[in-house]
């Protein structure tokens, strides 16, 4: 059973990162139970529009509910963010004011009994944000080899005593529920190290491994850049350093000119910066919101802005042709292209981003 409580994580801090305003497109790549959505709809009154997405058609369910005042400026699609740029494109969704990753799983996904995210219920070691999934935790904890899934919960856990762990998973295999897993864990390594059980990172690495987190954030990272119209906004919520870190590493390289060796006499890279970082020090939840949700205690939000250059903005410009606005505008694909193609001076981006947003 669920409970349907999921308090939205800095919320405040999102909406003003991602400077949501009236009349704007906004993507919720982890719409949950639409905490973070209802209130960017709010705020976009009137004229908001809101792209929400879930991998877990009980996510969509629940945030449907959530969201029924603007059924009619939302747009809720039960499936992964890794295919973000295809549903955008499917959709006509694009480019957008801002975009949203609230990273992990929810209050609700983790106090459902049946789902196996958490060793405070006995359920069968599942952990798939969808059923459509086909590997599931047991099968991990069942089929890899002792290195297999050492290397993993050391990689996706940070635990220093996965080889200790492992052993003893191995020999009591085959392990089927979450309490049978946290008792072995247990056994492997004492009880609770301060307040976290000792089979919090275990069971981290296995919903990591078994969700593709880390390999799907990356992807969708990128997607969203181009989705992005001039300004745009980017804004990640994390929960583990592992997540932090591809998107501090992704926003900081995205936010570069030429990443050349230093010392390269000449650019040979070619890059150009797609992103100005908004907040340079991560933002983390006040003591009195840790307070009042203690899930939100290891958030970090990192947020940045899209910026077209001109070498990318005929790139950016193609891409952006296929959008509605362009098209209510009177705008047709080649006209426009041909249009952006004479005039090369840095006065036509600023002219042509106007047309899009703000
Ligand atoms: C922390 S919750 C989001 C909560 C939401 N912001 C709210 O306020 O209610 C994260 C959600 O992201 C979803 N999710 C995680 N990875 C995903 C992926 N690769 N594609 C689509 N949804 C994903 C999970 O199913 C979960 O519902």
């Amino acid at each position: 059973m669920a409970t349907h409580t999921h308090i939205p994580v800095l919320l405040n801090e999102t909406l003003n990162a991602l400077q949501v305003q009236p009349g704007g497109r906004y993507i919720d790549c982890t719409l949950g139970a639409g905490g973070h959505a209802t209130a960017i709809m709010e705020r976009s009154s009137p004229g908001g529009q809101l792209l929400g997405i879930d991998a877990d058609p009980e996510a969509i369910k629940i945030a449907r509910a959530s969201l029924e005042a603007y059924s009619g400026s939302t747009l809720l699609i039960n499936e992964n963010f890794i295919n973000l740029e295809a549903i955008c494109f499917k959709y006509d969704f694009l480019p957008v004011h801002g975009i949203l990753f609230d990273l992990g799983l929810s209050s609700v996904q983790l106090n459902d009994s049946s789902r196996g995210f958490s060793f405070q219920h006995d359920a069968p070691l599942d952990m798939r944000f969808s059923p459509s999934q086909e590997v599931t935790a047991a099968d991990i904890i069942n089929t890899f080899s002792e290195s297999e899934l050492a290397y993993l919960i050391k990689t996706y856990g940070e635990e220093s005593q996965s080889h200790r762990i492992v052993r003893h998973i191995v020999n009591q295999r085959p392990i089927e529920t979450t309490l049978q897993l946290a008792r072995i864990i247990e056994r492997a390594i004492g009880g609770r190290r301060g307040k976290i059980h000792p089979a919090t990172k275990t069971f981290q690495a296995l919903r990591i491994a078994v969700n593709h987190e880390l390999e799907h954030l990356e992807a969708a990272l990128k997607q969203a850049i181009n989705l992005l119209g001039f300004e745009g906004r980017l804004v990640v919520i994390s929960y583990h350093s592992l997540e932090d870190r591809i998107v501090k590493q992704f926003m900081q390289q995205e936010a570069k000119g030429c990443i050349c060796p230093p010392g390269t006499p000449a650019c040979i890279c070619g890059h150009t910066a797609h992103l100005r970082l908004i907040n340079k020090m991560v933002i983390t939840p006040s003591p009195a919101e840790v307070q009042l949700n203690p899930r939100s205690r290891s958030a970090k939000l990192r947020a940045a802005e899209r910026i077209i250059t001109k070498d990318g903005y005929y790139k950016a410009a193609e891409k952006m042709c296929f959008s509605v606005e362009v098209k209510a505008n009177g705008w047709r694909r080649p006209a426009l292209l041909k249009k952006l193609r004479q005039s090369s001076n840095c006065d036509s981006v600023d002219a042509f981003s106007a047309l899009y947003i703000r």
